[in-house]
């Protein structure tokens, strides 16, 4: 079952709105989702409780670097997916969270790339993958777009990006006050109601795109896993 982990050492990058909008996308879909709350400010973690039975998603409080292990070995027992939502500052917890994971998200907040939080992540990832031979996929999320930026200029930060070997994925998650809204009101952009909340049908649309794109490079990698495996037992 897949490990998610959303990592930038900079606190406000937007990882756990968009930890909330991919939980809360694939529980709509029929998948059962765990979130590993390892940020001491625990956000998640009153999210879960201001939403009552509004949400099948569980969420595990007070993840440590000494519980993460067992966290993560209960999620993927229990759940389709297990999400984690790492703290907003450099800690032993994000090499371990990363060596768990099947694939790691890393918000970044608007287009530029002085984002310094997400460059520390995108190091770690590239330095695992040279001098440990560790290679887990990663992709830089951009959040807290403006819904003005052109498509042109979500291009050209793709575009640097794939220079350096970083994958950004298509869907930037936008700046929209129904974001705020979820963590305030508790439940998902789904139990809101459209009266109380502006742009409503525009931030579920952005979410489904995330998550639909987040799944379609979890079925890539597992038809290539599959490829993989096919070919070994045919030179077996
Ligand atoms: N896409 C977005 N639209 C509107 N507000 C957002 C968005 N992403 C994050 N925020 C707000 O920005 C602040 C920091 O976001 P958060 O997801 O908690 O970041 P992090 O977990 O990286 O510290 C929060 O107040 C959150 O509500
Ligand atoms: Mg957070």
């Amino acid at each position: 079952m897949p490990v998610i982990t959303f990592a930038n050492t900079k606190g406000g990058a937007g990882k756990t709105t968009a930890v909330l909008l991919l939980a809360t996308e694939l529980e709509r879909m029929g998948f059962r989702v765990t979130i590993l709350d390892a940020d001491p400010q625990y956000w998640i973690s009153r999210w879960r409780e201001n939403s009552g039975d509004r949400t099948k998603v569980k969420v595990v409080p007070y993840v440590t670097q000494a519980t993460l292990e067992k966290h993560i070995q209960d999620g993927k027992r229990e759940a389709d997916y297990v999400l984690i939502d790492l703290p907003g500052a450099r800690t032993p917890l994000l090499a371990k969270a990363i060596g768990y994971s099947n694939h790691v998200l890393i918000p970044i907040q608007g287009c530029s790339m002085d984002a310094q939080g997400g460059a520390h992540v995108i190091e770690l990832m590239q330095y695992l993958a040279d001098r440990g031979n560790i290679h887990i996929p990663f992709s830089v999320v951009l959040t807290r777009v403006n819904s003005m930026v052109t498509t042109r200029a979500l291009q050209t930060v793709k575009a640097l990006l794939a220079e350096r070997r970083v994958h950004v994925m298509d869907t930037p998650i936008i700046e929209r006050s129904a974001f705020r809204d979820v963590f305030d009101f508790g439940g998902s952009l789904h139990t809101l109601t459209t009266a109380s909340v502006s742009n409503l049908g525009k931030a579920r649309d952005n979410a489904r795109a995330f998550a639909d794109e987040v799944l379609m490079h979890e079925a890539l990698r597992q038809q290539q896993r599959q490829g993989q495996l096919a070919a070994l037992r045919a030179v077996a």
